[in-house]
């Protein structure tokens, strides 16, 4: 069957990317999700200047799925983007850039820097526990807004944006991504666990976010309500561990969908896992994905 998806004019070999932050620190491992079957790539969240990162843990397991607080290290955008640019060519399926500007001056830079090597742009508006950007940007409604306007007078590309799971904030903030391509539903859920012993919080940065199993249906459900109340294409992220995950985020509305913790989890192999099951799915119900998207609305 044939899985070719289009998102806001670029084009998939198949709905599976991963999400950002999973494997794509470095081109090397974006070069590794592409041979591992994915239809497109999402580099790690690039901030204006380079971060560190947090103390460890960074990551942790827990009973529902997982905790990670990374704090967004990376090399800052003007090196990430020579990095890129010196092997752009190699890659055959999209290359989606994950931004995270605290202010529209950055927003601009950035989305003309990558202009060059990205075929889209994401915005992360959603990192939960971030000082001065992700979910700290969003709920700022002027300032998302003219953020992403800079990307879009900047950039020629689709761009995209990540938000978080809170669906009251979601909705009351939404007027602020009309200029936006395409919504990425969703991050994850800000959270913490301690240590009982310690009787302290785990996490490096205390706060991190919840990821995984417990993610799935606060995220499907976003997705669906979304679908109806927006005309933006929506790529759907959440605790997809199987193709039946992946398909209960399409018949809610995502026209693609995006693989984070269990990247971790089950390694790249599940992209051809993913791809096999929803190629089998749709040859039995006799339907094509297009007609999948959606179709657990009314009609
Ligand atoms: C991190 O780097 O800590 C996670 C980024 C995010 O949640 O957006």
């Amino acid at each position: 069957m044939e899985l070719v998806t289009k998102i806001s004019g670029i084009t998939l070999r198949n709905p599976f990317m991963n999400a950002s932050g999973v494997l794509g620190q470095t081109v090397s491992l974006l070069r590794r999700l592409q041979e591992a079957g994915a239809g497109a790539v999402v580099t790690k969240s690039i901030t204006y200047e380079e971060r560190k990162g947090y103390d460890n843990p960074t990551f942790v397991k827990i009973k529902c799925g997982y905790l990670n607080a990374m704090g967004l290290p990376n090399p800052g955008f003007k090196e990430f983007s020579k990095e890129l640019s010196s092997s752009k060519e190699e890659f055959k399926v999209p290359v989606i850039v994950s931004i995270a500007p605290s202010e529209p001056k950055q927003a601009k830079e950035m989305a003309a820097t990558f202009k060059k090597v990205a075929d889209a742009i994401e915005i992360n508006l959603s990192c939960p526990h971030a000082e001065k950007l992700g979910l700290e940007v969003f709920s700022d409604m002027g300032l998302t807004e003219n953020i992403v306007k800079s990307v879009k007078d900047n950039f020629d590309g689709p761009v995209f944006c990540k938000l978080p799971p809170y669906r009251n904030e979601v909705l009351g903030l939404i007027k602020s991504l009309e200029s936006c391509d395409a919504l990425v539903v969703s991050n994850t859920i800000r959270a913490m666990v301690i240590d009982v012993k310690a009787k302290k919080p785990i996490l490096g940065n205390k706060f991190g976010g919840l990821s995984g199993r417990a993610l799935h249906p606060i995220s499907l459900a976003l997705v669906f309500e979304l679908y109806e109340k927006t005309r933006k294409p929506i790529v759907g992220v959440g605790g997809i561990e199987s193709w039946e995950d992946a398909v209960e985020f399409f018949l809610a509305g995502a026209s693609a969908v995006q693989i984070g913790s269990a990247l971790e989890k089950k390694g790249t192999t599940i992209f051809k896992e993913l791809i096999e099951g929803l190629e089998e799915y749709l040859k039995e119900e006799k339907i094509g994905l297009e007609e999948l998207i959606g179709l657990a609305h009314d009609s």
